[in-house]
């Protein structure tokens, strides 16, 4: 297996690898070690089969089973697409075009997700990844004890409002149903590294006008997805993208709700409890 970075900030690839190697627990090792380093691991063409991308999600972690709109033969998958007949979740999907964090809105988010490619449309719907490590870690020092200050209040609500700016009172009270969750800014991880917890989700700060908060989380939205931090990935049939959802930011390009675009994705659980 040989492993090239993509960036100095964000990315790594990995060669020589066939499908059979994703049922062995050697290459689910070195995986778990080159995203803790790299926040995103791309197998380029890997066409990994649905049986193996379970199995070798499971290598990884816990792999989370969503209550629904997973496969009828593989729960643990949940097909991401936009068209409303391959996936009840469609409609909700729309909103993924928007920087986000997966599960940020739990007490514990998401540890990673893995997707990989079953149809693409050329040139429509790339990936793009922004490292929050690197972003936390480029900011000058006041910057960064200013953000340490701030609480920040996620909710499904947010992220749809974005995407349905027109929507009725009666849509607004089924996404409000959904609970908030309030995070600090910057998560000070266990292992001593600062992530940013932004995005579509992050709907105000604590105590601000919800004018300055506003600004304030566009601005840290800005300054995090520079082209510096930034990876995207064009894709092809059979790729598989693993990324670290507790530091970094991911949106798709915009693309057709009739496209034929389709990823099985499977997520982690998280292990770590944001502070
Ligand atoms: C997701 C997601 C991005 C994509 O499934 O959570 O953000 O490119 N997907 O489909
Ligand atoms: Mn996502």
């Amino acid at each position: 297996m040989i492993a090239t970075a993509v960036s100095p900030s964000i990315g790594v690839e990995v060669q020589g690898i066939s499908a059979a190697d994703f049922s062995s627990p050697g290459t689910a090792s070195t995986t778990s070690e080159l995203l803790a380093r790299h926040g995103v691991v791309v197998f380029r063409q890997a066409h990994v089969s649905d049986t193996d991308l379970v199995s070798f999600s499971r290598m990884l972690g816990d792999v989370v089973v969503a209550p629904m709109g997973g496969l009828p033969d593989h729960p643990e998958i949940s097909p991401v697409t936009l068209d409303p007949s391959k996936s009840e979740l469609a409609g909700l999907r729309r909103s993924t075009i928007f920087w986000h964090i997966d599960g940020v809105t739990d007490d514990i988010p998401q540890k990673a997700t893995l997707l990989t490619a079953r149809e693409v449309v050329d040139g429509e719907g790339d990936t793009e990844f922004a490292n929050t490590y690197a972003a936390y870690d480029a900011l000058p020092n006041s910057k960064k004890s200013e953000l340490a200050e701030y609480r920040v209040v996620h909710s499904f609500a947010a992220a749809q409002r974005l995407t349905h700016p027109d929507a009725t009172e009666k849509q607004k009270d089924a996404w409000n149903r959904l609970p908030a969750r309030e995070h600090p800014l910057v998560w000070k991880h266990r292992d001593g590294r600062r992530s940013l917890l932004i995005g579509a989700t992050a709907g105000h700060v604590v105590g601000m006008s919800p004018e300055d908060g506003r600004a304030l989380l566009d601005s840290v939205l800005e300054w995090a997805t520079q082209p510096q931090f930034v990876l995207r990935h064009r894709w092809q049939v059979g790729d598989l993208v693993i990324w670290d959802n507790t530091s970094l930011l991911h949106r798709a390009l915009p693309y057709e709700p009739t496209s034929r675009r389709l990823m099985h994705r499977t997520t982690l659980v998280g292990d770590e409890a944001v502070a």
